[in-house]
């Protein structure tokens, strides 16, 4: 596996691999990784012929008062875990590279960013977006894929590809979790043993909330009070948000029917958890 550190050097390999006429896939990442992470390698391994997987935690991503500083990282493990999935090219850049002194250009994908969790999280999307289509123009991927488990992030990522024509194609994969239903994050590193076992109310109420809609369910009141119930007696745990919305703008539904999204992010204890389930009814 290639590791690459420079911007430069990452458009050249790129460039060359157009002109070899392959196909390339790109995984964009924070590192810390998992089986949810590699899922998306291995999509990206099936459909392309070199798979790019980029390490960055993004500082403009994060809140003054969020976890920059103690994000997990641990560039020894990723690099064996992605070389023995087989990718071709690691783009590890440091944080200078990416945001040169003086930089002062953004993306916004007005509407959409605000919603969801970009209510208790002013600008992050606003910083996802900025590193990804800087990614794209860097490493030039055919397709870039991304999980369900962030449905906001990879909504906002396929809108600004559409809106300003771009030449990737943004892939969704699903949500991978543990066998006891907890969605993988590389944030649950942060939780105790005990904060572990309250995190499954996360996935125990959406669960809870899909049942009901199959029973019949149709009110989206009802249905973000019965989720919030279910959450609100885990004493550990504290609700962000729950919303059941529509998946294409994000907009809050007063009725389940048709598309749905439902989503929610609990703190545990001081830990921010995200998780959603998507719906046809
Ligand atoms: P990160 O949290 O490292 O996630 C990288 C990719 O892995 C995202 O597309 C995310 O949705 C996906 N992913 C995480 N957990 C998953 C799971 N349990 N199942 C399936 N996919 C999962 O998301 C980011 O980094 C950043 O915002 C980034 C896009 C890299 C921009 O900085």
């Amino acid at each position: 596996m290639k590791v690459v550190r420079r911007v430069l050097e990452m458009k050249a390999l790129a460039r060359q691999w157009k002109k070899e006429g392959m196909k390339i896939g790109f995984v964009p990442t924070m590192g810390y990784l998992h089986d949810g992470h590699l899922s998306l390698v291995l999509e990206s391994k099936k459909r392309a012929d070199v798979t790019v997987v980029s390490i960055f935690v993004n500082p403009a991503q994060f809140g003054p008062n969020e976890d920059f500083k103690k994000y997990p990282r641990d560039l020894g493990k990723d690099s064996a875990y992605l070389e023995k999935g087989g990718v071709d090219c690691l783009f590890y850049p440091d944080a200078a590279e990416i945001y040169p002194p003086g930089y002062r250009t953004y993306v916004e994908v007005r509407g959409l960013q605000d919603r969801l969790c970009g209510k208790s999280r002013p600008g992050h999307f606003q910083g996802v977006a900025t590193v990804v289509l800087k990614l794209f123009d860097i490493v030039g991927p055919d397709l870039a894929f991304f999980g369900a488990k962030d449905a906001q992030q990879v909504r906002i990522i396929g809108k600004m590809a559409a809106d300003l024509d771009l030449n990737t194609e943004v892939v969704t994969c699903p949500i991978v979790r543990e066998p006891d239903g907890l969605a993988l994050s590389s944030r649950n590193a942060y939780l105790s043993p005990e904060e572990r076992k309250a995190a499954l109310v996360l996935s125990i109420s959406l669960r809870w909330a899909e049942r009901a809609i199959s029973a019949g369910e149709r009110d989206a009141v009802k249905v973000i009070a019965g989720i919030r119930a279910a959450i609100e007696a885990e004493p550990l745990a504290r609700v962000d948000y729950v919303e059941a919305v529509d998946p294409v703008n994000l907009e809050p539904l007063a009725e389940i029917r048709g598309e749905a999204l439902i989503a929610l992010a609990v703190f545990i204890g001081s830990t921010r958890l995200i998780d959603n389930v998507r719906l046809y009814v």
